[in-house]
Parts: C-alpha cells; sequence; structure tokens
C-alpha cells in the first residue's frame, strides 16, 4: 500500500485517448504524457525531442493522425505510441523519453 496520488483515475479518462500529468521523474517535476490503450498506459515526457518544446498544443490537449499518431503541436513530428519513435518530420528516428507507469487500483501511477 502506498500514500502516492495517482496521476490519472481510468474512470476520468477514455481508452484509446491521451492525457498529461504532472509528476516527479527523477526528481524533477516534469510534464508527462499518458497513453491509454484499452487497459494498456504507456508513458512519455512531455517533450519533444526536435527543439524540447511540450507535445501539446494547450495542458493535455494532443493531435492524434486518424491511425493514431501521436503530432507534436510546434512542428509536427509524428510519433508511434507503442514505443515513441518518432517517424515522420524534423526529428525521425529519434523518439520521446519513456516514463515507467503502471495500472493499479483504478489509477495510473509512476513505477517505483
Ligand atoms: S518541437 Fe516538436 S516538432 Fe519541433
Amino acid at each position: 500500500m502506498t500514500s502516492q496520488s495517482p496521476l490519472i483515475r481510468l474512470d476520468d479518462w477514455p481508452a484509446g485517448d491521451f492525457a498529461e500529468a504532472e509528476g516527479l521523474v527523477e526528481g524533477i517535476h516534469s510534464s508527462i504524457l499518458l497513453y491509454r490503450q484499452g487497459d494498456t498506459v504507456r508513458g512519455y515526457l512531455n517533450t519533444c525531442p526536435h527543439a524540447g518544446r511540450r507535445l501539446d498544443w494547450s495542458p493535455g490537449q494532443f493531435l492524434a493522425t486518424k491511425d493514431g499518431l501521436l503530432v507534436c503541436a510546434a512542428h509536427g513530428a509524428s510519433f508511434r505510441m507503442d514505443d515513441g519513435e518518432c517517424v515522420a518530420g524534423p526529428c525521425r528516428g529519434e523518439a520521446l523519453l519513456s516514463v515507467a507507469v503502471e495500472v493499479r487500483d483504478g489509477g495510473v501511477y509512476l513505477a517505483p
């Protein structure tokens, strides 16, 4: 049992969608991009490898293609969500930095 608060509760978040949460990653207060597909949740730093800008155009508001690629709001780099790799745009071949998260008790938590 832990007193850690969830980054987000699953009840508040539809599957197949993006969300943003704030949390301590390696001791640094960070914005975290969360992607949910069914019961699987992936976490990445909300920082684009191209120019270090946030990926969302407004906090928690992300652009995506119809086939589920995340599109950086700054210059349009597109990222595959299963591994964070940039597959099109100015940082093609680079990747988002992964943040370890876990799903338990109906919420998403930073993994210990
Ligand atoms: S900062 Fe994301 S594409 Fe340039």
